[in-house]
């Protein structure tokens, strides 16, 4: 039997250890767990019992509560949550289910799981370009694609922000238009005082690595209506009823109503993600302040001349960012790619804006889903120029900050 506090401590001090370094880095997220997220992780394996039960259930109830939504149901992805959304449209429990080949409009920016799902549910995209302002969903395209045909809408919410979501609801609710919400990336925003992801009929939000907080892996997936709520939680499971209330006709224990897979979290991700849950209003205020840091103290360079501009939101958003997204100036644009491997060269890391234009993806060609070639300039102008960096949850040093800066100025030094 080993001492398991003298490993522990032993484990601890070799990581820590490890973890200090002096040189300059500035990763996507630093320092992502603190000390209390990884005892609540502990704690669920000491009880060895890790998966999933009361721990997921108070996640999920807190987090409902605080996006002011009847119903939250947490996964092991935000892939999961919308692989559950999309299942959810198609399934004959669903009032009006759509059917196999109904068509639903997505932005030519997204993600890859944005997308796919709701293609594997038998449903037929249509793509609209986003807007350079800020990254999202163009509405002047979206409203002019609207047609007879249009029964879902996938909207993502880029990188903590969003187009106007509470007329793009509405206009949807009254056609009788389903609407999901990705929220994968924007955990925290609030549009016109609400929360994104509670516009639609389902929201759903990742706790993947850099997100706005982290389980490691993790999901969750909102909704407001009870069977929606039902028809999703026994897709997470099977299609088992083991999750719902018992009723007369239902005594059995094996009991599977519906179809299903098996897309359930870990109580121990669950554990990590409902503590960092606690702080995700501190990391929104320190993100946003560390945000206004690094654009105040470039523009304040002697050698500013606008090479790079950020994204511009609405006054009636309230942001939650996990990254800081740049687009660089059409004049230095030719320089990216050597710019990029000079960031990554000096400890900087950046990624894209989601995946660029998705329109570009070898996918897209496999299953012939752009046979027309249409163009999407904007989000090929943002794959083209675009790309973000982390915004930490700790408040950027003034060290940290200057050598940042001096590195996204480098630009200017670039052939
Ligand atoms: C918009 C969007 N949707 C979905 C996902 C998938 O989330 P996950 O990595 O938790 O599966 C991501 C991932 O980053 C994303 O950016």
């Amino acid at each position: 039997m080993i001492n398991l506090n003298k490993h522990l401590n032993k484990i601890i001090n070799f990581h820590s250890k490890k973890s200090i370094s002096k040189s300059f880095k500035y990763p996507l997220l630093d320092d992502a767990f603190s000390n209390e997220d990884i005892i609540k992780g502990i704690e669920v394996i000491l009880k060895k019992k890790i998966t999933m039960g009361d721990i997921t259930k108070k996640f999920e109830y807190e987090f409902a509560k605080f996006m002011n939504v009847k119903y939250a149901l947490m996964v092991n992805s935000g892939s999961s949550a919308n692989l559950l959304a999309a299942f959810a449209l198609v399934n004959p429990k669903k009032k009006n289910f759509l059917k196999w080949g109904d068509e639903f409009l997505i932005q030519s920016l997204c993600w890859s799981t944005s997308l796919w799902p709701l293609i594997q549910a038998g449903l037929r995209p249509k793509f609209i370009d986003v807007n350079l302002e800020n990254f999202n969903i163009s509405e002047e395209h979206f409203y002019r694609s609207l047609t007879k045909k249009t029964k879902a809408a996938m909207i993502v919410h880029v990188l903590g922000s969003c187009s106007n979501i509470k007329k793009i609801s509405q206009v949807l609710k009254r056609k009788n238009i389903f609407l999901i919400e990705d929220t994968c990336e924007s955990l925290g925003s609030k549009y016109k005082s609400r929360y994104l992801g509670t516009y639609g009929d389902f929201g759903t939000y990742s706790f993947y690595y850099s997100h706005q907080i982290t389980a490691g892996e993790g999901g969750m997936i909102v909704c407001n209506d009870k069977k929606d709520f039902e028809i999703i939680n026994s897709l997470r499971a099977h299609g088992w009823d083991r999750n719902l209330n018992k009723t007369k006709e239902n005594q059995r224990s094996f009991n599977f109503i519906n179809s299903g897979f098996n897309v359930r979290p870990l109580d121990i991700s669950a554990a990590i993600g409902m503590n960092q849950f606690k702080r995700l209003n501190t990391f929104k205020k320190i993100r946003n302040d560390n945000k206004n840091k690094i654009i105040n103290s470039l523009r304040k360079s002697s050698i500013w001349k606008d090479q790079l501009y950020f994204l511009d939101h609405s006054k009636d958003l309230e942001p939650s960012w996990f990254g800081l997204p740049i687009l660089i100036n059409k004049n230095f644009s030719k320089k990216k790619k050597k710019y990029l491997e000079l960031l990554n060269k000096n400890n900087i890391e950046t990624r894209p804006i989601l995946s660029g234009n998705f329109m570009n993806q070898k996918s897209i060609q496999l299953y012939n889903l752009n046979p027309k070639k249409i163009e999407y300039k904007n989000s090929q102008d943002i794959e083209d120029r675009g790309f973000f960096i982390g915004l930490h949850t700790k408040p950027l040093t003034t060290k940290k900050l200057d050598i940042l800066v001096k590195n996204l100025l480098l630009i200017d030094k670039i052939n």
